[in-house]
């Protein structure tokens, strides 16, 4: 485990909407550089960055069309190279985000690719050998390009797969992983993450790290072959760069070569019914919500979180870090579903359970999920991308531009969170958050890898549904409901609370924690 991310908390920015220095009404590089101080003051020691290379920006940076160049919307190479300094003045660690299954269809090498002419790049993306070819099952473009096939999609259609081969084969056309033209994407990629490495970078989040190799097999043997492989350089380069994937398969992700993984959010999965339990799809309505634990009347147990997260837990905490999110920037922001006391104790149970804690630029004051039209390929996902909200004044105090040409638009509403009012208020949310990550740091027993054990999850009864967990020599325990709840724990004589949310109180062997409320005792 790579020391520093024993006691490691991620702040993830979305570098479009975090804080603009030049009054052009987008986030850039020397405004996340300037607010290093606000982010190691909140607790957060390291940074997740969405990509921030040139691009056409069909979706928001996820389209990369130069992989070793900054957007110049966000600033040049150099500002991030400041970037990196100052953080590591800072003790602080800044992960990039790689996109290694496609790039944009403006990427130089997807250009070369689609010529006639056979060239060094031809490979380098997945195409059928004719113009009717389809895609066996994949998504594939026809009739764009002069060169006489199909190409392979990624995700949107501005995304075309890179070639790592195929796994099962069963058309000419698919390459086995360790054809030359496959292995040149591997190296390739490893070229990039060197580049930026050389730089100062401490590491990458790997954009849908499972989708590398297609026809893999259910347990993606090639595509894990790959990982390995990419870690293995890593390992002899940069033994302390860092990588985490977005993949939530922990059992594949951390046994071949990444640090961390994430567990995400997915319908009715267990990350689902601790802080949102939507009805439906994804962009259904956020407001009605309702269903998740941490929801006050919701009546939901732990049991719908552990039964998803334990075994993943158990099966791969030797190997690496299955971290716990606060939202991303895919998913409607958790303020349009908890309040702000339901946010209180759903945020001290995310930064004191194991793996590294990610909190998405915002959620610290409760930034709430906008009604949007889509902006640069987001949809529903635009609504938890829009300005940080720093103090009240123009533009909640993100950019000095006017209104009208920021890239989205603040909050309008008049009781718009912002991070200088819940500075002021020692009852905010700011300090709730600002006061469990100093917990959390003041106490290795809380580190990313220090033990956990399951103490008292019992089946929910109507209002009774608390939650009591072990790490190191401490206890935590969560009671989300309206209601007071005894947990008969066992405790130790002179085992006194250190910590707590609402109330909380050590009554012999018992502990009675008050309705939505959290303690650590020890
Ligand atoms: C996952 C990213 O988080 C998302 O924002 C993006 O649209 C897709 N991958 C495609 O790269
Ligand atoms: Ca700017």
């Amino acid at each position: 485990m790579k020391q520093w991310l024993k006691d490691a908390v991620f702040y993830e920015i979305y570098p479009q909407s975090f804080c603009d220095t030049n009054g052009d009404g987008i986030g850039d590089l020397p405004g996340i550089t300037s607010k290093l101080d606000y982010i190691k003051g909140l607790g957060c020691n390291a940074l997740w960055i969405n990509p921030c290379f040139d691009s056409p920006f069909k979706d928001a940076g996820y389209d990369v069309r130069d992989y070793k160049k900054v957007a110049p919307r966000y600033g040049t190479n150099e500002d991030l190279a400041q970037l990196f300094r100052t953080a590591h003045e800072k003790g602080m660690h800044v992960l990039l985000d790689l996109v290694p299954g496609h790039t944009s269809e403006e990427h130089p090498w997807f250009k070369a690719s689609s010529q006639v002419e056979k060239n060094e790049y031809s490979g380098r993306y997945i195409w059928t050998d004719h113009c009717f070819a389809g895609g066996d099952g994949m998504p594939f473009i026809g009739g764009e390009t002069d060169r006489n096939g199909t190409y392979i999609l990624n995700f949107f259609k501005c995304q075309p797969a890179l070639n790592y081969g195929y796994g099962k084969i069963h058309e000419s056309w698919q390459q086995p992983t360790d054809a030359p033209d496959c292995r040149a994407t591997v190296e390739a990629i490893k070229d990039v993450m060197r580049f930026w490495l050389a730089m100062g970078c401490d590491g990458f989040r790997v954009d849908m790290a499972f989708s590398l190799v297609k026809n893999d097999t259910h347990h993606k043997k090639y595509t894990c072959a790959i990982w390995r492989d990419i870690a293995a350089m890593l390992q002899e380069e940069y033994p302390q760069a860092a990588l985490i994937s977005e993949w939530n398969a922990p059992r594949l992700a951390l046994k071949n070569g990444f640090d961390m993984d994430f567990m995400l959010s997915g319908t009715h999965n267990g990350y689902d019914w601790l802080m949102r339990a939507y009805d439906g799809t994804m962009d259904s309505n956020p407001h009605n919500i309702g269903k998740a634990y941490f929801c006050k009347d919701s009546g939901t147990g732990i049991d719908k979180f552990l039964d998803d997260w334990l075994p993943s837990y158990k099966a791969t905490h030797k190997d690496g870090l299955y971290c716990l999110i606060t939202c991303n920037h895919d998913t409607i922001r958790p303020a349009a579903g908890l309040t702000t006391d339901e946010l209180r104790i759903a945020y001290a149970m995310l930064f004191t359970m194991p793996g590294a804690p990610f909190l998405y630029y915002g959620d610290e004051i409760g930034m709430r999920y906008q009604k949007l039209p889509t902006k640069e390929g987001g949809y529903f996902r635009t609504g938890s991308r829009t300005p940080m909200q720093w103090a009240p004044g123009k533009n909640l105090g993100f950019s000095d531009a006017a209104p009208e040409s920021l890239y989205l638009p603040v909050d309008p509403s008049a009781d718009a969170p912002t991070v200088a009012q819940q500075q002021e208020d020692p009852n905010s949310l700011w300090h709730t958050v600002q006061s469990i990550l100093a917990f959390r740091h003041a106490h290795r027993d809380l580190d990313s890898d220090a033990p956990f054990k399951v103490l008292f999850a019992p089946k929910a009864k109507g209002d009774y549904r608390p939650f009591a967990w072990r790490r190191g020599k401490l206890i935590c325990a969560v009671n989300p409901a309206g209601a007071q709840a005894e947990l008969p724990l066992k405790l130790k004589e002179g085992t006194r609370t250190l910590f707590v949310i609402g109330s909380a109180e050590v009554r012999g062997e018992d502990l009675i924690l008050g309705d939505q409320s959290f303690a650590v005792l020890g």
